[in-house]
């Protein structure tokens, strides 16, 4: 199978991009595998003609934003993040009403629709410089509160209101089990995604995107690590540091999403160029301003 996905991927000068959260093979024969922002990166400059997206809806209809002339296919149009519409009708509206300065800072995680609503768009790893650089005052975070909290944390200067979307993966993390973990591994390292509850985040080492904790592990002159984010970080942990540790949660958490993508699927979809991200000119032209000025904050 693997094989004829590259064949296939030749042949048709397409491109597969994965995000770590992916199942393992399926990370194993793409040709760009990262956290939502350098995925997004990788798909706005790329010149191939088809863009294989492995990951969930906003990040297939993020690429298919930034790169709109580009034919965006993803192996299962059903994976999609449930955070991405939890966004009450009329709340932004409500929210610019009341105040006059208002940024509304949108995560990636979200549908084209919240975008074409929001001025700017950040990921995990440059939320928080995004926030800081932006003149506003006032700030409404959509969709997650989590991040959101995060974020307000780090930038206290801000106003920063939050929204009460989040994402179910990263909430089920269990403060007990993490500190029956903390017990059992007393010199491991809690590495977590700011997806998580105040509750996980408040017993962490370092906090970061999943990009960040596996650059984090990697350059990290220790040895045992507990990691709270989805397991799917676990290939490219163990595939570069094998003679680390990495431990998970018992309840290790698992986004149903993300594993809709499978090999066969994708060796489909680059036969049959089905699973078209399609989205209408209006949404586009809206969606992409905040998703370019992330772009040119986060530089
Ligand atoms: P990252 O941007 O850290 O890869 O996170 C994406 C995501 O969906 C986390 O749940
Ligand atoms: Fe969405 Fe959570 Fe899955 Fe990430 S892990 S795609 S935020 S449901």
């Amino acid at each position: 199978m693997e094989k004829q996905i590259l064949k296939l991927k030749e042949q048709k000068n397409a491109i597969i991009l994965a995000h770590y959260y992916t199942p393992a093979e399926i990370q194993a024969v793409a040709d760009y595998v990262g956290d939502s922002f350098y995925l997004a990166k990788i798909a706005k400059n790329s010149d191939a003609s088809i863009i294989i997206f492995c990951g969930v809806a906003f990040m297939g209809e993020s690429a298919k934003l930034l790169n709109p002339t580009k034919k965006v296919l993803m192996p299962d149009l059903s994976a999609d993040c449930p955070m991405a519409r939890m966004v009450k009708k009329g709340k932004i509206e409500q929210m610019r009403a009341k105040y006059d300065d208002l940024a509304v800072v949108c995560y990636i995680n979200s549908t084209a629709d919240l975008k074409c609503q929001s001025d700017v768009c950040v990921t995990s790893s440059n939320a928080v410089k995004i926030v800081k650089s932006l003149p506003n005052k006032n700030i409404f975070f959509i969709p997650d509160k989590n991040l959101g909290r995060y974020v307000a944390e780090q930038v206290p200067e801000k106003n920063i209101i939050l929204n009460d979307g989040y994402c179910p993966v990263h909430v089920q993390l269990s403060e007990k089990e993490l500190l029956e973990k903390k017990k059992t591994y007393p010199n491991a390292l809690v590495l977590s995604h700011p997806e998580c509850e105040e509750k996980i985040l408040n017993l962490s080492d370092y906090i970061g995107s999943t990009a960040e904790i596996i650059n984090f592990a990697k350059h990290s002159t220790k040895n045992e690590f507990i990691i709270c984010t989805e397991d799917g970080v676990r290939f490219k942990l163990e595939e570069d540091n094998p003679d680390k540790k990495f431990y998970f949660t018992n309840t290790s958490p698992c986004c149903a999403d993300m594993k809709l993508n499978t090999l066969e699927k994708l060796k489909n979809v680059l036969e049959n160029e089905e699973n078209a991200i399609e989205l209408n000119d209006e949404i586009i032209k809206k969606a992409v301003i905040p998703l370019d000025k992330m772009l040119e904050l986060a530089k």
